[in-house]
């Protein structure tokens, strides 16, 4: 039997997985005694464990399957491709069908003049791509001084070295935040506003933190700002109305350019192939995107730019330093094409800007409940944020472990969240239907007492 065939028990994936595997982002010494959950298959917005178990799948794999599971069409496009042409380098004159395609295709749905694409293999590689360019860029364009990234708190651009920096402080690696290239300012949640501001005067405070930064710099010394149009593993994060065309004002008026990480909110988690424009009204010089460009089928991503970046860049004696061994892996790239045409084809993103608000009502009551400090979010990507103090919104302590116990009710009652510190996230596959809307609310509404009483039998208060 071959490796890949081989069928082993839940017993034997959870001891290779504790001996050997390392997962992502976790206490590593907690999982060391965790129980793992086995996830053996998927179809449509569900996912089944090794040992029988059915969850509908809450956070679409991880912000990204937005097309659902197991489509047989993306199966046998992929299977095809391997078939035809599994690799070949995209170095030097070398090309294929599929990347060339995918290319013309990404920029037919991209904003304004957004038409030349670097592929990449995620979105963290997208967004370090990006910021890296951006440097040569302005070398290239005569104001080499230009290197400091302005980005914000709550902010997630990726786990490589630099796009850790990018993130929220919590995860920048010392040197470039602090005293480096990178600076931080405010995340823009209502919830956590200052006391007693609207949110008219909140947008002014934050666009006026953005103009000080830029000044304090030095407009010329600053190359950009970075953003997610609704930050997602910050705790999806909704910025004031405007926000984003204040912000983007403020690039244009100081000769910053803006990249728009659309990791997560492109190809209809919030209704459109692309949010920048079409929901947030600006046309940034850069789009990163991954995750949902293949439904998480295949990993990759891409970095768009406009045409003025790439007239810089392909001027004459200039060497563009930058690119992957996978950079637009055939196979990747059909399985983006393929993922376009069902969203398009199935008119998904008609479908978000349909049903999405239905997701919206029906969390919204669960404000209501002990613990929900906050229900907030857009359309399909959506979180709840949980307080010991609904008054001061003050939070519980790490030890409570509040979103991990939450996660863990809504897992017995076959629903999978993201447990993120004190929040759940939401973003589930786009072809959510409205009864399984009503479950996830039925659920973490019971998973959410469930919780509270929990914490009282362990005499733990909140209020
Ligand atoms: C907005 C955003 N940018 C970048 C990334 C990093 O993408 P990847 O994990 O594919 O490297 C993520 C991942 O969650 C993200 O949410």
């Amino acid at each position: 039997m071959s490796l890949a065939e081989r069928k082993i028990n839940h017993a034997s994936v959870e001891a290779a997985d504790r001996r050997y595997n390392i997962h992502p982002f976790t206490d590593l010494a907690v999982m060391e005694a965790a129980e793992r959950t086995v996830i053996a298959s998927a179809k449509g917005n569900y996912v089944y464990g090794e040992d029988g178990r059915k969850f509908l799948d809450g956070l679409g794999g991880m912000w990204c399957v937005n097309i659902g599971h197991g489509r047989d069409e993306m199966a046998e496009a992929i299977a095809e491709q391997v078939r035809r042409l599994d690799y070949y380098s995209p170095f030097d004159d070398l090309t294929s069908a599929p990347m060339a395609t995918l290319a013309e295709e990404l920029a037919r749905r991209a904003p304004g003049s957004l038409n030349r694409v670097l592929f990449t293999t995620g979105g963290s590689t997208a967004a370090d791509s990006a910021i890296r360019l951006i440097h040569h860029y302005f070398i290239r364009k005569g104001e080499p001084t230009r290197k400091h990234v302005i980005t914000r708190d709550k902010a997630y651009h990726g786990s490589t070295y630099l796009t850790a920096s990018l993130s929220d402080r919590g995860y920048s690696t010392d040197w470039m935040a602090e005293g480096g290239f990178i600076h931080h300012l405010s995340a823009p949640g209502l919830y956590r506003r200052p006391e007693g501001t609207s949110e008219a005067e909140f947008l002014d405070i934050l666009a006026g933190e953005f103009e000080a930064k830029i000044l304090d710099l030095g407009a010329e010394n600053v190359a950009c700002f970075i953003a997610e149009p609704i930050q997602g593993s910050g705790g999806v994060i909704v910025a004031p109305e405007g926000y984003l065309k204040r912000m983007h004002a403020l690039c244009r008026k100081y000769g910053l350019l803006y990249v728009s990480d659309e990791v997560v909110t492109a190809f209809g988690r919030l209704g459109h192939m692309f949010s920048s424009e079409a929901e947030f009204g600006i046309v940034p010089d850069i789009i990163t995107c991954a995750k949902g460009l293949t439904s998480g089928y295949i990993p990759a991503g891409a970095v768009i730019m406009s045409d003025e970046i790439y007239d810089v860049l392909s001027r004459p004696g200039t060497y563009f330093n930058t690119g992957f061994t996978y950079t637009g892996h055939a196979v990747a790239c059909v399985a983006a094409l393929k993922n376009i045409e069902i969203i398009e084809r199935e008119r998904i993103c008609e479908r978000v800007r349909e049903i999405g608000p239905y997701f919206e009502e029906r969390l919204a009551p669960l404000a209501e409940l002990p613990l929900v400090g906050d229900v907030r979010g857009r359309r399909f990507m959506m979180c709840i944020e949980y307080v010991a103090d609904k008054e001061r919104k003050e939070l519980f302590g790490d030890d409570i472990r509040i979103g991990k116990r939450i996660w863990r009710h809504c897992q017995k009652r076959g629903l999978l969240v993201r447990p993120l510190a004190h929040l759940n996230v939401l973003s589930p596959p786009l072809t959510l239907e409205r009864d399984e809307i009503d479950f996830v609310a039925g659920v973490l509404h019971d998973a959410i007492l469930d919780t509270a009483d929990e914490l009282a039998r362990e005499g733990i208060s909140f209020g």
